[in-house]
């Protein structure tokens, strides 16, 4: 292992000033933009509501997207709940976006109609700082543009909205292929649960002889071990249920251990390179600094909306152990991720649900009972026509 892997190259082309980007949204007309059936809240309290969404005619440089299906991330439930803070609302989530291209720009010659894409967490970013030209849009120091919620900084500051939609447009620069060969509906989750695993364990270079713990398998630990596993490494997971002991094993992982068994945790000291923290909610970090060898290094990816138990800094101290975070992933890195998912044959787990059983598939995240990713088939969305709010 070597932490510090660069990561790949940014895949656009020259980029234009944006200043030369003169197309007027409101002068758009044929073919026109679209109406999208849509599901998404309304205040932090009203649950998920069907909604319409009115997308963009392509520009230039955009890709339509007809939606297939789109994962359910803990994320999109933190953010339509208000637990980040109040959004604006209506909020559509859903950033784990599969589709098939539909229409596109007059600039656009890497994607045509048909094409198989994939749209993850972040739709624009500034596009001239250092992060971006290196391929970490994600922290853009302007502030990349999420998938949702976002203030959309090249058209007219609306705010951006997710994938619980039947279409969505975006810039060919924020636009995934994914390969035939993944089924789409299990490809989904990749776009924000397997990047976000998929970075830090590159950025920490795992390979064969390193070993991965990963605490809390949801939707990203699920990912954790089937891309760990895939990149050669030997997998712990550390999980709250019990009832995921075996179904951990079935992943791939080759040791389970209960978090709340201490001395299972105690038998775990000094066994791990690198952790890659999953949980949605806040706990006690320490007991797993206790599991990581001298320059071991714990990812809290999770963001959970209370405080977390302070970290001990003796824990960190006496054996050279670096405490840090990761955020998805770069486009070019994304796209790195789907062809190593091709070549590897990984996917997620997936629950397919309808739209009128999304309410329900939040309450069964919240409650850890998924195995191990929802994905909505947007099928069951109906069309624009079909809505009272249309
Ligand atoms: N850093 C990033 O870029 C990024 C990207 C996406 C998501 N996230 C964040 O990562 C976190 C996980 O997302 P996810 O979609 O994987 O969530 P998820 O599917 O709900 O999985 C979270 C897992 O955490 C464990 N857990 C333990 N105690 C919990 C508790 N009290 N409440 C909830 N979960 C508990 C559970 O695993 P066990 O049953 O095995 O204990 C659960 O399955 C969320 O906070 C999300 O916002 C971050
Ligand atoms: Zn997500
Ligand atoms: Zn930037």
């Amino acid at each position: 292992m070597t932490p510090g892997r660069p990561v790949p190259p940014p895949l656009a082309k020259p980029l234009p000033d944006l200043t030369e980007d003169t197309t007027d949204y409101a002068e758009t007309t044929a073919p026109g933009p679209r109406l999208a059936a849509a599901y998404g809240s309304t205040a932090s309290d009203s649950g998920l509501v069907p909604l319409t969404v009115a997308r963009r005619a392509p520009k230039d440089d955009d890709v339509e997207i007809a939606i297939e299906f789109c994962g359910v991330c803990h994320s999109d439930v933190h953010a339509t709940r208000g637990e980040w803070g109040n959004p604006n609302y209506p909020l559509i989530p859903g950033h784990e976006i599969v589709g098939r291209v539909s229409r596109v720009g007059s600039a656009v010659d890497d994607f045509t109609p048909g094409d198989l894409v994939g749209v993850g967490c972040l739709v624009d970013s500034c596009r001239e700082c250092d992060s971006c030209l290196d391929g970490l849009e994600q922290y853009c120091e302007n502030g990349m543009t999420g998938t949702y919620g976002s203030k959309d900084r090249r058209n007219g500051d609306a705010t951006t909205q997710g994938g619980y939609a039947t279409s969505v447009v975006v810039d060919r620069r924020y636009v995934l292929h994914v390969p035939e060969s993944l089924d789409p509906a299990a490809a989904a989750p990749l776009l924000c649960a397997g990047i976000t695993t998929y970075s830090p364990l590159r950025h920490f270079d795992v390979e064969e002889g390193d070993v991965v713990g990963v605490v809390g398998l949801g939707g990203l630990g699920h990912m954790a071990v089937k891309l760990a596993k895939a990149m050669g490494a030997e997998v712990k997971v550390f999980t709250t249920s019990e009832s995921k002991i075996a179904a951990a094993r079935d992943l791939g992982a080759d040791d389970v251990i209960l978090s709340r068994d201490e001395a299972a945790m105690r038998a775990a000291n000094r066994s791990i390179d690198v952790i890659i923290d999953t949980v949605a909610a806040p706990h006690d970090l320490n007991p797993y600094f206790r599991t990581l060898r001298v320059d071991g290094a714990l990812f809290q990816l999770g963001l959970p909306s209370g405080d977390m138990p302070p970290v001990n800094p003796g824990a960190l101290i006496r054996r050279r152990i670096a405490y840090a975070g990761s955020l998805i992933g770069g486009i070019a890195e994304t796209q790195e991720m789907l062809d190593f998912c091709a070549e590897h044959g990984v996917t997620s787990d997936v629950e397919v649900v309808r739209a009128d059983q999304l309410n329900e598939a939040y309450d069964r995240m919240v409650a850890g009972d998924v195995k191990y990713r929802f994905v909505l088939d947007t099928s069951t969305l109906g069309t624009p026509s079909e809505r009272a709010d249309a």
